[in-house]
């Protein structure tokens, strides 16, 4: 078998593309489909030719590893496609799995596309920070029509080969075996002549309007980005300007769009959330269990939402309360979420009693005696936790996954009160539990490797990206969100308003900055924490600005207003008695004020969570810094496009990240030191560790 194998059927040559796992465009592709077209010219009885990918996929792509080599040494997906447009004998490419990127664009080069049914087509660009480079941006419209077209780029989402067939996009939806389908095509429609090219269609007819609101559109679906605008000039194109000046245009903006920070952002999470599903030592054939039953201890805001995530893909669940007003609170909360999903369209409510039917209220912990994961959510009590895992340990059958959601307390002691540690782990859900994608799996120190392997199935099942961790205070996550709340406070303290350093995070693409952040989860939380690190340092009690505010009784958004007061759409405005407050501190403290740029803000606060996360990675309590940057995109909303916090200090450089935290007082981890005097990134620390 060779990259492009060719064989004959009959009069139809057969070109199938055997590049595991997805068909991507890499070297060797082009050269052997080339060397395809070129036996089919060669042979008179060859009349024509059908493109198909071996294994499970047609063409997934071109190889996004390849995007950053010289031009000369990437494989020229440009001048294939150009080439099999002019081409003088019919082509057919036969779909199956999904035909993305510049897979898709292969397909529209050709002149005839079938697909089996259950095949998909999309053009994923935009969500590398890219644009479709290989002609798409002018053929799909020329197929689909601009709105279809526009909303397929933008949203970087397939569709079915259903609504392609009904779009054109698809000839022929073959109902059998793909390949005999496709040569009995090929046949039918060898003699037609001339051959029907897409790039020589036309697009008419289109208003204006279309591009107006398609660019009102991505400011805010995605704001600050810079393809989405290259993709819908693109597409304007298409309506003004014949097809070899789009195609030229293209190659420009996919150039200009590829070298751009943003993209090397979002191609690095692409891998790194393929990376953060791999656990080094953990082989392939770690036996698992399944999960059919789940258990939940705490029908709180946070066993409330863990639950939706397993009715949502079918596994029944036992959730357990203490008093009966809390159980039925909670399940009232839970059908209310879905009922709401259900008026937005998005669920019927057919779908709505599916799951609640799946659902077991109970107020006896013994219901648990058949689950195959249990997960405790109740509140932050080491005591409370060590007596929920006592009782588990005699409840649970053996074999059974017990799991705490706890957010901070030390997995190792909790698991030390069963007589089975290697069952025990943490599942970390972020709030709200039903909506965040992270899951930090919290591996003790006896956690056996089934149950790691098990937990990390699981959390794909449940359509979590599950990020491995170690033990430690506030694990990954919490951990490095601690000392950004510390650092946005030492910009107070010095002068900044609390509205600049949260402006400091939406400038960077951050939907909340620190302090909007901290009045939604509850000032409370962090004075608790505050407090009691202080008892256990042996230090007085806190008695910051923020230390203040919640002695007033504002505890945020739950009362009402923090920090900030709350418009009724919960918008933040800032709160005058507040202000004198901190006003009052600074001048009682003998704090002077100074002038804080913007500049500095985001530079002390994103560097604050690099920091903190190259400590976490020294520590191996992170395998990898591409694990941080999963974490924090997928569970504290830093923009994908920025590639995480350790992706943009690479991005800065790490020499001026350290020369930067000295500047502004904070002490540089001795690994980000290290990295920077050596002149590496984060990223070369990655792929340099042997065995992650
Ligand atoms: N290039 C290089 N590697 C790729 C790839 C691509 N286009 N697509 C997938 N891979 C790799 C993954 O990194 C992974 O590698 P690993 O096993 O070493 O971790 C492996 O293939 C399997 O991928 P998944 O784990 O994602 O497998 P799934 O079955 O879950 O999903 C998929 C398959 C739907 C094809 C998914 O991989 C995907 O969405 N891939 C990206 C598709 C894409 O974005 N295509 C457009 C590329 S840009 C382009 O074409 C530019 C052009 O317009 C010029």
């Amino acid at each position: 078998m060779s990259i492009v194998d060719q064989t004959r059927q009959g009069d139809v040559l057969v070109l199938t593309i055997n590049n595991p796992p997805v068909n991507a465009f890499s070297p060797g592709v082009p050269e052997g489909l080339h060397a395809g077209l070129d036996a089919a010219l060669a042979d008179e009885g060859v009349k024509a030719v059908v493109i198909i990918g071996g294994g499970r996929t047609f063409i997934a792509g071109a190889d996004i590893k390849t995007f950053d080599l010289p031009r000369e040494q990437a494989p020229d997906l440009r001048g294939f496609i150009q080439r099999l447009d002019a081409f003088e004998k019919p082509t057919v490419a036969a779909i199956h799995g999904t035909a993305l990127g510049g897979g898709l664009e292969v397909a529209l080069a050709c002149n005839y596309r079938v697909s089996v049914k259950d095949a998909q087509m999309g053009l994923p660009e935009v969500k590398l920070g890219v644009l479709p480079g290989a002609g798409g941006t002018q053929r799909l419209p020329r197929v689909v029509g601009v709105q279809k077209a526009l909303e397929m780029m933008l949203s970087g989402n397939p569709i079915r080969a259903t609504e392609a067939r009904e779009l054109g996009l698809v000839d022929e939806i073959v109902e059998g075996d793909l390949l005999e389908g496709a040569v009995a095509f090929a046949r039918e429609h060898a003699n037609i002549r001339p051959l029907p090219r897409v790039s020589e269609r036309r697009v008419e007819g289109v208003p204006p309007q279309v591009f107006e609101a398609a660019r009102k559109g991505i400011e805010k679906t995605h704001k600050g980005q810079l393809s989405p605008s290259f993709i819908i000039d693109l597409v304007e194109m298409t309506t003004t300007q014949p097809f070899a000046v789009g195609w030229d245009e293209e190659a420009r903006l996919f150039m200009a769009a590829k070298d751009s920070p943003q993209s090397r952002g979002l191609r690095h999470i692409f891998f790194a959330e393929r990376e953060s599903a791999k656990i080094p030592g953990l082989g392939k054939d770690t036996p698992t269990t399944d999960i059919r039953k789940a258990g939940i201890i705490g029908a709180g805001t946070m066993g409330g939402g863990i639950a939706m995530n397993f009715l949502n893909v079918g596994i029944p669940v036992t959730i357990v309360e203490t008093g009966q007003e809390a159980l039925d609170r909670g399940l009232g909360v839970i059908r209310r979420n879905y009922e709401n999903s259900a008026k937005k369209g998005r669920m019927t409510m057919e779908d709505v009693e599916k799951r609640m039917a799946l659902l077991t209220p109970t107020l006896d912990m013994n219901a648990l005696a058949d689950a195959d994961i249990i997960i405790e959510a109740v509140f932050e009590n080491m005591e409370v936790k060590k007596d929920i895992f006592t009782r588990l340990d005699a409840i649970a059958k053996p074999g059974a996954i017990l799991a705490t959601n706890t957010s901070t307390l030390d997995v190792n002691e909790i698991a030390s009160v069963t007589s089975r540690p290697e069952q025990v782990i943490g599942l970390h859900f972020f709030s709200p539990a039903n909506v965040m994608r992270l899951l930090e799996i919290v591996r003790a120190d006896k956690t056996s490797d089934s149950v790691l392997a098990t937990s990390m199935a699981l959390a794909k099942r449940i359509k979590k990206v599950g990020v491995v961790v170690g033990v430690c205070d506030g694990f990954v996550g919490n951990r490095m969100i601690h000392r950004y709340g510390d650092e946005a406070r030492k910009l107070v303290e010095e002068g900044a308003r609390p509205e600049d350093a949260d402006a400091a995070m939406h400038a960077l693409g951050l939907p909340m900055g620190p302090f909007e952040m901290s009045d939604m989860a509850g000032l409370d939380v962090g004075y608790l924490i505050r407090q009691h690190q202080a008892k256990v340092r042996g230090e007085s009690k806190p008695d910051g600005w923020l230390d203040r505010i919640v002695e007033t009784g504002r505890k945020g958004q739950k009362t009402g207003g923090g920090i900030y007061d709350y418009d009724e759409n919960r918008r933040p405005r800032p709160n005058a008695d507040m202000q004198r407050l901190i006003e009052d501190y600074r001048a009682e403290k003998g704090l002077q004020s100074r002038e804080i740029t913007q500049e500095e803000a985001t530079k002390r606060l994103v560097y604050s969570l690099v920091n903190e996360g190259a400590q976490i990675l020294d520590e191996g309590i992170a395998q990898r810094a591409g694990d941080i940057d999963v974490i924090y995109i997928y569970g504290y909303g830093f923009p994908a496009y920025r590639g995480g916090p350790m992706q943009y200090a690479d991005e800065m450089g790490l020499g001026n990240v350290v020369a930067d935290l000295e500047q502004y007082g904070q002490t540089p981890a001795p690994l980000l030191r290290r990295l920077a005097q050596e002149g590496k990134t984060f990223a070369q620390y990655d792929r340099e560790r042997p065995g992650v």
